[in-house]
């Protein structure tokens, strides 16, 4: 674990430090006394469970969130039934994920009549949305701890709050400035890991929920950034996904001033690490210095996600977006030129209001044009206090159901079409799992990100091995590792 913290070497005797993080590691350590008290009563210690419903932000976050919880003394499981605390990590990007959190807060509920002892927390990205709040107040009253993005890294503090109070704990903040670092995470693979290297949104598409929910942009500095992924690299970590909602605005607000393709071009001198992810790039602000640095990059990964929203400038305009169709294709062409083996995915949504079938023409022409690897589409859902929200025209669920029926078709055959390509191709995969059907089976992903599936070792896991991609299925491969 990164940053594990010794109790030891906390003086709870000592006034409470005003200074982060040492104030959160004051509140572990006395997390760390309940649970040796609870260890005495019980025989065994408090058990922990921690639910990701997010994107990879959140995911990262949740990492932290069980760092916390283990360096606490409790044991983290996978089964909210055998847990003593319960901590889920919400999303809020679209109004299905939560409704997925009161469906399951339903059987939280009699989990908790049948065990009172059980606690129960919730996180993230949808208890900044004061509606939402309002609903668990009032109709999940049996919920004992709520905070949202901007103070998880208070969680030890939080935590012991609740183990001492009586009823429902719930901070909220309205936004921050700070970043608090050196807290403990707990990663899931040994192998990759996520790295924040800036938090929050400005850009704040009319549609889009994250900039009130996550806050304004902020950037960490480079050198909390280096020494965090060389940390990590010490520690048997080889590849590296960098994490923000715009990438390429990173470093923009620093006291000294860096660009993304700059913090680029440190990260790869860090011996030891072989891959360089990132997620997202904003299409309006890719910089020609980036297309240089990963052409040029011996570790960044043949992987662009390159959000398109949509296909239409009418529409584009209307998100807020700030490119036009022409500029966006403009852009895949040029890093298609320069990059010729990289491959692109994207986002997609379906049914804006004033969308218009011409409109889901326009997108399916894009694409067609662009080439897409893989593009995640998504039916709108209008997000209360977002422009879009507030907006006349919303499309008539049919019209969207037909454009989206219409647009997943090609998306298919053109990915299909564009993974296919590489059939017969030995290429590097990083062993990532054992496959989840098919226990026989190994699970690599490729530097383009495809998955492949081969047969192998568990040894394997963890280290990159040269694959014959065989079979294409689809959206993934059946290979054959190949013999040197
Ligand atoms: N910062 C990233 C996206 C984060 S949200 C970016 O700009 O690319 C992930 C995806 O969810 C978005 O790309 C968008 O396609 C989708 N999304 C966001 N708000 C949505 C909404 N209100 N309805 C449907 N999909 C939405
Ligand atoms: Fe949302 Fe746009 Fe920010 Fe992405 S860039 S998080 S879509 S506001
Ligand atoms: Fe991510 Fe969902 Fe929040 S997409 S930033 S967890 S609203």
């Amino acid at each position: 674990m990164y940053n594990k913290i010794n109790p030891e070497n906390i003086n709870l005797s000592t006034e409470l430090p005003v200074q982060e993080p040492e104030r959160q590691y004051y509140f572990i350590a006395r997390c760390q006394k309940w649970a040796e008290g609870f260890e005495e009563k019980n025989c065994r210690r408090p058990r922990a469970c921690v639910v990701n419903m997010g994107c990879q932000m959140n995911a990262r976050d949740s990492e932290k969130l069980a760092g916390i919880l283990e360096s606490a003394g409790y044991i983290l499981t996978e089964g909210e039934e055998e847990a003593d605390f319960v901590i889920y990590n919400t999303c809020t990007v679209r109004d299905n994920a939560n409704q997925k959190v009161y469906g399951r807060l339903g059987h939280l509920n009699s989990l908790k009549k049948r065990n009172p002892s059980l606690k129960v927390a919730l996180c993230g990205c949808m208890m900044q949305e004061p509606s939402a709040l309002e609903k668990i107040r009032k109709s999940y009253s049996f919920v004992d701890l709520i905070f949202g993005t901007h103070n998880i890294y208070k969680f030890g503090e939080l935590l012991y709050g609740m183990l001492e109070a009586e009823g429902m704990v719930v901070d909220i903040w309205q936004d921050t400035d700070q970043i608090v670092e050196n807290l403990p995470v707990e990663r899931k693979y040994p192998f990759k890991s996520g790295i924040n290297i800036m938090f929050g949104c400005n850009n704040f598409c009319s549609y889009c929920i994250v900039p009130y929910v996550r806050g304004r942009e902020r950037s960490r500095k480079p050198e909390d950034i280096l020494s965090e992924i060389k940390a990590l690299v010490a520690e048997g970590v080889i590849e590296v996904m960098l994490l923000g909602q715009n990438v390429n605005s990173y470093g923009k607000n620093l006291e000294n001033p860096i660009s993304f393709a700059q913090l680029l071009g440190e990260i790869e001198k860090i011996e030891g690490l072989q891959r360089i992810r990132f997620m997202t790039s904003h299409p309006k602000d890719l910089s020609d210095g980036l297309i240089q640095v990963m052409k040029e990059s011996k570790k960044i990964c043949r992987h662009l996600h390159l959000p398109l929203q949509s296909g239409s400038t009418r529409i584009l305009s209307a998100m807020n977006r700030r490119y036009t169709k022409e500029q966006y294709l403009a852009l895949v062409e040029k890093i298609r030129r320069e990059i010729p083996d990289i491959a692109i995915t994207t986002d997609i949504i379906v049914g804006f209001p004033g969308e218009q079938p011409e409109d889901v023409d326009e997108t399916i022409d894009v694409v067609r044009k662009a080439k897409y690897d893989n593009a995640f589409t998504f039916i709108y859902s209008k997000r209360t206090g977002t422009p879009a929200a507030a907006m006349e025209n919303q499309t008539p669920e049919e019209t969207v159901k037909e454009g989206f029926g219409r647009l997943l078709k090609v998306v298919q055959e053109t990915a299909r079409e564009q993974i296919s390509r590489l059939e017969g191709q030995t290429l590097e995969a990083l062993v990532e799992e054992v496959n989840q059907q098919d226990g026989s089976l190994l699970t690599g992903r490729l530097s383009n990100n495809t998955i492949v599936h081969f047969q192998g070792d568990q040894s394997l896991i963890g280290q990159i091995v040269p694959v014959c991609l065989k079979e294409c299925h689809g959206f993934y491969y059946l290979g054959e590792i190949a013999r040197e």
